[in-house]
Parts: structure tokens; sequence; C-alpha cells
């Protein structure tokens, strides 16, 4: 199948996106609609809001996918949509336009798992990593190291017992009142922070192993700020959340480093693949990139558009496993919960 243009459509969350990957001549088209905007003033993703917003948003964001890549229905060979994990509601308004449209064209749809969406964003860009390869993958909902030997086939190798990375950047964010979504802004206040001046944990790193506990860092940042700011207000207070911040960032992205470093040494694969929303972290890129030169490896991210949820990463993903065959029939579900371990090669 030489000529199979994918639709890809990702619903399951905060963020509509859609897509047009072409086998022949790779992305030609993307197009993100993000309701932060919506959610912000609720200082969190409100799901019955996001649900609503992705059916009203979701077709004008097609056409618009379409009259870009200067195309029509009749120009699409398959379907892709993220069916889970995420949120239930917001899941089922993707598929069920991403359903309805395979449908009407008489074209294949096929399921695509977020996070494999994630992992395989890196293969969109111009120098794409080579199989087997370590993959971290940090987002809003997961933290999970992965050894990648191909598509769908995943060898958990750790994983958070507790808060996403993303997940800590978005409470620490909040608690710190620097609003919605926490990573971005977070990251922001980090980089006018001192960092000498607080000292975070790097959790579980004195022992052996590779999960991640993220949450008693949120609580250590909040019982920082409790101490420090008796009695602080205007700059001065604003400085003690800059400086929270930086020793916040410093500790995930420490934490994150060492657990990579050793994931490349015990599995001995060179190769490190980061994805997800975290993964547009500045501080986490460097620091991540001087290790693996240090470990005589390479590092590999998507660009950052392609780190947060996006439709590019659901057609690359989508075309993979359409291309080798697989597709669903003509009823759908939305998988909220549902293991990136769970995937087989197509
Ligand atoms: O992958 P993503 O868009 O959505 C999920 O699948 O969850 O990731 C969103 C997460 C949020 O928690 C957000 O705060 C975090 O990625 N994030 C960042 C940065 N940009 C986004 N965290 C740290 N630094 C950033 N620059
Ligand atoms: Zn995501």
């Amino acid at each position: 199948m030489n000529q199979l243009n994918v639709l890809g459509i990702e619903t399951s969350c905060d963020e509509t996106g859609v897509a047009i990957y072409s086998a022949e001549r790779g992305l030609l088209a993307h197009q993100l609609y993000s309701q932060v905007e919506l959610h912000a003033e609720y200082g969190g993703v409100v799901p019955e809001l996001a649900s609503r917003d992705h059916v009203r948003k979701l077709v004008p964001l097609i056409r618009a996918t379409l009259e870009q890549a200067k195309m029509t229905g009749t120009d699409i060979q398959g379907i892709a949509y993220t069916a889970g994990p995420g949120l239930a509601g917001a899941l089922l308004s993707g598929a069920a336009v991403a359903r309805s449209l395979a449908w009407t064209w008489q074209v294949p749809a096929v399921e695509v798992h977020h996070m494999e969406g994630h992992l395989l964003a890196p293969m969109l860009e111009e120098n794409p990593p080579e199989f087997p390869f370590v993959a971290l993958l940090v987002s809003g909902g997961h933290t999970m190291l992965v050894k990648v030997e191909g598509i769908g086939r995943y060898r958990l190798l750790g994983e958070s017992l507790d808060d996403a990375a993303g997940e800590a950047f978005d409470k620490t964010a909040k608690m710190l009142g620097l609003g919605y979504p926490g990573g971005p802004v977070l990251a922001e206040r980090a980089q006018q922070g001192d960092p000498e001046r607080f000292r975070f944990p790097r959790p579980m790193t004195d022992r052996p192993g590779l999960d991640f506990s993220f949450s008693g860092l949120k609580t250590y940042a909040l019982t920082t700020m409790q101490k420090e700011s008796v009695g602080l207000q205007g700059d001065r207070l604003e400085t003690l959340k800059n400086d929270i911040a930086r020793a916040f960032e410093d500790a995930v992205v420490d934490t994150l480093v060492i657990k990579c470093r050793r994931a490349v040494r015990e599995s001995g694969v060179k190769t490190l693949v980061l994805a997800g929303g975290v993964a547009a972290n500045q501080r986490l890129r460097d620091k991540m990139n001087r290790m693996m030169a240090e470990e005589n490896g390479n590092a590999f991210y998507p660009r950052l558009d392609f780190c947060t949820d996006n439709g590019a990463m659901i057609a690359y993903a989508g075309w993979q496993r359409l291309k080798a065959g697989e597709s669903i029939g003509l009823a759908f579900q939305a998988r909220p919960r549902w293991s990136l371990m769970e995937l087989q090669a197509p």
C-alpha cells in the first residue's frame, strides 16, 4: 500500500489534534486546537467541558487539515484515532467522529494507544532513532521507562508508583499559584530561580531499580513554601516561588537523568528517546544530552510541538499499524485505562 494517506485524530485530553501522514511524502498537514484557556479558570481539565469542546472543534479542524494538505476525503485511505488511555468522554468524541468518517469514506479505521503515539513521535523528525531504544515517556498521566525493540514490542523497565512527572509539575505549579498547565509556567519561573537556595531530594535514586515516585516532591515544595513564605509579599514572595520552582525542576530533572543513565547501562542500549509533554522541558533536554554524550550514546526528541499532545503522532502510529493490515470493525469503544504493555507488534 504505497498510496496510503492516513488521517490522525487525537482527543484524549485537552487538545484536539488532527493530521495527515502520507506513506510516500511524510507529514502533510497538522492542526491543533488547545483547550487550555477553557480549563484555566478551573485550575485543571474539566472532563465534561473537554468532551463538549472536542465535539465542537473536531469537524472544523478536520476540514482545515484537509485544506492544508490540499486534499478531500477521497484522498484518505485510512483513519487513526486515539482510543485510550485518557478521559472517557473526550476519547469517545474522537472515536465516534473517526469511526463515522471511516464508514462514510469506506476506509479502514485503527485504534491508536496514546502513549504509543508519544513514543513514536521522534520518528517524524528528519533524523529518526533506530530500534532498539530505551524510551522515557513523561506526560501528564504517565512516567515510564520502556525498552522498545520495534513497533508494539515494548518491555516496561520502570514506572511512577504515584504521580506522573507532568502531574507533579502541574500540582506544584498550582500550589505555588502559578496557574495551569503547570509545566511550562513552572519551567519559566525556574529560569529566574536561584539553584543554590534549596535542595530537594532525588526520590528513589539511592536504591536499585528504575521506578519513580514524584508525589513526595510536591509535598516538599508545599512545606518549603509554608515555612519560608511567612510574612513575605510582593517581589520577595515571587522570588521565593522562583527559587522553589528551580529546586523542584532540578530535582525532577536529576531524578529522570539518573534513572535513564541506569536504564541505558543496564540494557546496554545506547539510544534514548524522550517523549511526552515533559520532554519539552529545556533543562531536561540539556542534561539528558550531556548524560548520553558521557555514555557514548544519543538522545532523540520530537520537535517541541510534538512533545505535547498532537494529531501527527497518532497519524504516524496509525499508519504503522494500518500498513500492516490492522483495523477495527464497525463497533468502537473508548479505553480510558489501557496499558501500553498490552500492545502487540502489528
Ligand atoms: O503529553 P502531554 O501533552 O499530555 C498527556 O498525555 O498527559 O503532557 C502534558 C504534561 C503536563 O503535565 C504539562 O505540565 C507537562 O506535560 N509539560 C511540561 C512542559 N511542557 C509541558 N513539563 C515541564 N516542562 C515543560 N516545558
Ligand atoms: Zn499525551
